[in-house]
């Protein structure tokens, strides 16, 4: 028996979160179980048990979890993998867990010289980054406004719009603008005085493209005074989807497509350095609902993340 994290409800993380035992999963032909060593904490999960994303009592009891890094523990004849095996799983379900199954498509081998908690932290943050980048093509003529830039998906937005060659100017807060200094970012503080602060730091080049990971009003408003809605993408604006805006979240052909296309790379430029993956906690999972309720509030930069004893 293996232990897995569920929601029998959904609502506050700290009440409805809860540990049961299950059997250890076999694989199919195709699939391959992974012996969790880290499984990263996403904004996408806090939403989901809370039931921001819905309530469907169909889907209950819920298994959270979308990414996770471990050991192959069994593989199935034609997965392509073998016992011991050092691997990410991503697009994962019910990752919180000490065993994982998945497909072998959704199975990526781990770089040898990047940590379980960092592969586990990278991929869904860093496929939505580059879907973002690719969506609107950007490329070294653009000035890029980055919303939520010392976030985990903003940071490696940043971090490959500098690489691309564009300028890029990104909010955080002033704890955070250091950091952005240190990707090659213009940091700006979000809040009162936005606009004027984005002013300051263009000068007189104009934005050409918008990426916004926030999904504030503020963001998508002054967004819309800089460039045409359809150069503004955004990875949580819903509620402004009526304002023409371009609004990426995997599930287009296109978006499906870059994010497939990124992984590979992602896990590559993670390994050597290009591409940095911050851990800034790691949790048991007796502490899930603490970690899903931080990481729901104001929380320091980095990634939250699961390692089962
Ligand atoms: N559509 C998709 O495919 C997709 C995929 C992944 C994530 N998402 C969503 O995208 C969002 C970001 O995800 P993440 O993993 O990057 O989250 P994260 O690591 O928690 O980052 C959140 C960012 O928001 C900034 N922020 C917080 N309050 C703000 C405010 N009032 N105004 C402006 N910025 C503010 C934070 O900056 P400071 O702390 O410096 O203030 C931080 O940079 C979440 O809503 C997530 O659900 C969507």
């Amino acid at each position: 028996m293996a232990k897995k994290i569920i929601a029998a409800a959904y609502g506050d993380p700290t009440e409805v979160l809860e540990i049961v035992e299950v059997e250890i999963p076999k694989p199919g032909r195709e699939q391959v179980v992974v012996r969790v060593r880290a499984a990263g904490l996403n904004p996408f999960d806090v939403k989901v048990v809370s039931g921001t994303l819905g309530r469907s009592s169909d889907k209950l009891p819920l298994s959270p979890g979308a990414e996770a890094a471990g050991v192959v523990h069994a593989a199935g004849a034609a997965s392509g993998f073998a016992v011991g095996d050092e691997v990410v799983v991503y697009p994962a379900t019910a990752a919180f867990a000490e065993y994982v199954l998945a497909p072998a498509a959704s199975v990526h081998r781990k770089p040898a010289d990047l940590g379980f908690a960092e592969a586990a932290s990278l991929l869904l943050a860093g496929v939505t980054a580059v879907d973002t980048l690719a969506t609107l093509r950007v490329d070294g003529d653009d000035v890029v406004l980055v919303h939520g830039g010392s976030g985990a998906v903003g940071s490696i937005v940043v971090t490959e719009a500098v690489a691309a060659g564009a300028t890029v100017i990104a909010t955080a807060s002033p704890r955070n603008h250091e950091h952005l200094r240190e990707l090659g970012a213009v940091p700006v503080s979000h809040g009162d005085g936005l606009a004027a602060a984005i002013d300051e730091a263009r000068g007189d080049q104009r934005i050409t493209a918008v990426i916004d990971t926030v999904g504030t009003d503020e963001a998508i408003d002054v967004s819309l005074e800089l460039v045409a809605p359809h150069r503004i993408v955004s990875i949580a604006a819903w509620g402004r989807a009526d304002d023409g805006i371009v609004i990426v979240d995997g599930s287009s052909e296109q978006s499906r497509h870059h994010r497939r296309e990124a992984v590979e790379p992602l896990l590559a430029d993670a390994a050597d350095g290009r591409i940095g993956v911050e851990v800034a906690r790691t949790f048991s999972f007796d502490d899930a609902g603490t970690a899903f309720a931080e990481l729901g509030g104001a929380h320091p930069r980095g990634k939250f993340v699961f390692e089962p004893k």
